[in-house]
């Protein structure tokens, strides 16, 4: 049986993003109606060979308001995930002592493309070995209880996602997420919602299964139209929640929200703060793209967008936005 995670429907959900969908960004879409959160990917090769890297545990960091929140982790040595696993969840302490607490779910990254992912067989690449993508997979429901769950692709080098998939569906697992384009297409490009809803359907056969839609959503006409051409259980945001934590709102309340520009500034405030309380003063220079995202739609800003790349601390960013119109 798969574990007890409910999960409010419909799932409307933050993607994740390494390098973007940090403890800071999440918790400010959960305020604006993200009712399901994911940690950037980890590396479950990195936590196996050292566990209290506090570069790889930082990106897992989490609150129980963050919940339903899954830590997702990549890799191609079901040893790895095991031991990965046991930390993640807090079954085994870290060196220091400590345990991390314990999230929603673990969610396995069989859909990430990027090169060096490739290179170490792991992300899409396990639809070339589902063996051990298999192995991986029942190592890491015997390790815990909590919900274990896939975010992966419609396919890879022309095999399918449902030949891929189809390898698992004896297995309790809880959900997937489905990023309906492939391997080949990258971030960007039309998603295959028929043979997405032929997965779907294949999934949720078994064990009451949850199936999240996920790929190029980005206001309340492609929303509706991926919910109603799959039968997704919901969707998750990528790209189009970038300086956008409002299509929560949007999709929440079904009706596109617009904000004021005083909103966004406030927002963009109140989103600096949370960054600097996880990640002190460094974390406002990684905090530039997000501000480059909130006013990239604003012709007249361009001098307001340098100088915020200019900014070092919340009160520059502050003076910036004062200033502005
Ligand atoms: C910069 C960036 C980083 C990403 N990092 C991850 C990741 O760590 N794990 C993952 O499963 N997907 C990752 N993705 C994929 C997204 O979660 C999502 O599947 C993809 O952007 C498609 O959704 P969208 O069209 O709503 O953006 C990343 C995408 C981008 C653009």
């Amino acid at each position: 049986m798969p574990s007890k995670l409910s999960l409010d429907l419909p799932i409307i959900g933050l993607s994740p993003m390494a390098g973007i969908t940090d403890f800071a960004f999440r918790k400010l879409c959960k305020e604006f109606g993200a009712n399901y959160l994911a940690s950037e990917f980890i590396s479950a090769t990195a936590l196996f060979y050292n566990p209290d890297t506090e570069k790889h545990l930082s990106l897992a960091r989490f609150t129980n308001e963050q919940k339903p929140y899954v830590i997702q982790l990549f890799g191609n040595e079901p040893e790895h995930f095991i031991e990965a696993v046991k930390i993640v969840t807090g079954q085994k302490a870290l060196p220091n002592g400590e345990r991390m607490k314990k999230p929603s779910g673990i969610d396995i990254n069989f859909g990430c493309p990027a090169k060096k992912v490739i290179k170490n067989k792991s992300g899409c690449a396990l639809y070339e070995d589902p063996k051990t993508a298999r192995e991986i997979v029942k190592a890491v429901l015997n390790t815990t209880d909590v919900a274990v769950s896939f975010k992966t692709r419609i396919g890879y080098k022309g095999i399918s996602a449902l030949e891929f998939l189809k390898n698992f569906q004896d297995l309790p697992y809880h959900h997937i997420t489905m990023h309906a384009r492939t391997f080949e297409q990258g971030h960007k490009g039309k998603t295959n919602n028929e043979l997405c809803k032929e997965v779907f359907d294949m999934v949720k056969s078994k064990f009451d299964r949850k199936a999240i839609f996920n790929g190029g959503v980005k206001n309340i006409e492609t929303y509706n139209k991926a919910m109603i051409e799959t039968g997704a259980d919901g969707v998750l945001i990528g790209q189009a929640a970038l300086g956008n934590p409002w299509i929560f709102k949007s999709l929440k309340e079904g009706k596109d929200y617009k904000p004021s520009i005083e909103e966004i500034k406030n927002t963009v405030i109140k989103h600096a703060k949370y960054t600097l309380q996880d990640k002190e003063n460094h974390g406002l220079v990684e905090f530039r793209k997000h501000l480059l995202w909130y006013f990239r739609d604003f012709p007249n800003a361009k001098n307001m967008r340098k100088e915020l790349m200019e900014t070092n601390t919340l009160k520059e960013i502050e003076a910036v936005l004062k200033n502005a119109v």
